[in-house]
This record gives C-alpha cells, structure tokens and sequence, in this order.
C-alpha cells in the first residue's frame, strides 16, 4: 500500500495565498461598482411616454390635415440621438381631434397630406389614405397610426410612447 504524499504549505506560501485571497477580495468589492458605475448606463434603455402639448385646438383650422412637428432625444447608454416627428391634426367640429402619425404603415415611409387630391400620399409604394388615415388603395395593411389624445385649458396633448 503506498502512502500518499501530504502537501504542506510553508509559512511564507500560506501568507501569500491569504494576502492573493484578499488582495482579490478587495479588488472585487472595490472593482465591481467601478464596473457597475462604467457599463449601466449602456445597459439602461430609455423609454419615453409622455403627453406632448401640439398648442392650443383653435389654431388648428377645421377639416383639414395640419402637421405639426417635434423632436425627442433617445439616451441609450452613452449614444444621444435626436429623432424628429410629425403628427398630423385634424380637428373636426367641437373638441373632436385626430391625431395620426405621418408613417406609413407598410413599410415606414413618410405620407403627406396632398390638398389636390384630399389624400394622404405615400411616395414609397403609392400608398393612400383619406382624410382620417384609412387605407383607400396600395400595399399598406391597416390605417395610419393614430395617437391618444387630450385638451387641456384648450391646449392640444398628444400620448407620445417613444423608443
Ligand atoms: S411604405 Fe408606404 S406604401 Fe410602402
């Protein structure tokens, strides 16, 4: 029967094992806020919902597609980028309003109201919809996007869900 060899440390190797252990130790306890602190905001993804004031109804004329253009700044991690948008406003008698998105909804093209031919026109794919958004020919699947809307004192509000 052999013996099996025992290992032993010696003074000086076990000293510096304990002082790699905490060396180690510290550098973690240390070293991973740094790290947390570095990367998070790469790592955080920012989500914009919020009402965004198009100025008061009465400036809006009756029945007719008016845009109205504003821009958001997306943070992603270090990366600003600054997206423009334009809502379409057709108020109707009263406080009724609608509010549509001027992106197609077939592949993401950009419409415009064409007052000769009271359309909205996509140059894409020669896409149309009325005057209230609903498809009237061409490939789009569904009417334009349309976004929630309130008054407020007057004041025009949109529900804009970004990023
Ligand atoms: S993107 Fe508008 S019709 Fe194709």
């Amino acid at each position: 029967m052999t013996k099996k060899p025992r290992y032993r440390l010696s003074r000086r190797e076990f000293v510096n094992s304990v002082l790699v252990f905490l060396g180690s130790l510290m550098g973690g306890v240390i070293g991973l806020p740094v790290i947390g602190y570095v990367i998070s905001p790469a790592l955080k993804r920012q989500r914009s919902d919020e009402w965004v004031s198009l100025g008061p109804l009465e400036s809006y004329p009756l029945d007719e597609p008016t845009p109205f253009t504003f821009t958001r700044t997306k943070v992603y991690g270090w990366e600003r980028t600054t997206n423009s948008y334009v809502v379409y406003v057709l108020r109707r008698v009263g406080e009724q309003v609608i509010a549509m998105s001027n992106v197609c909804t077939h592949l993401g093209c950009r419409v415009k109201w064409r007052e000769d031919l009271q359309q909205f026109a996509c140059p894409c794919h020669d896409g149309f919809f009325d005057i209230e958004g609903n498809v009237i020919s061409g490939p789009p699947p569904r009417p334009l996007d349309r976004y929630e809307t309130k008054i407020e004192d007057g004041i025009l509000f949109i529900h804009f869900v970004g990023g």
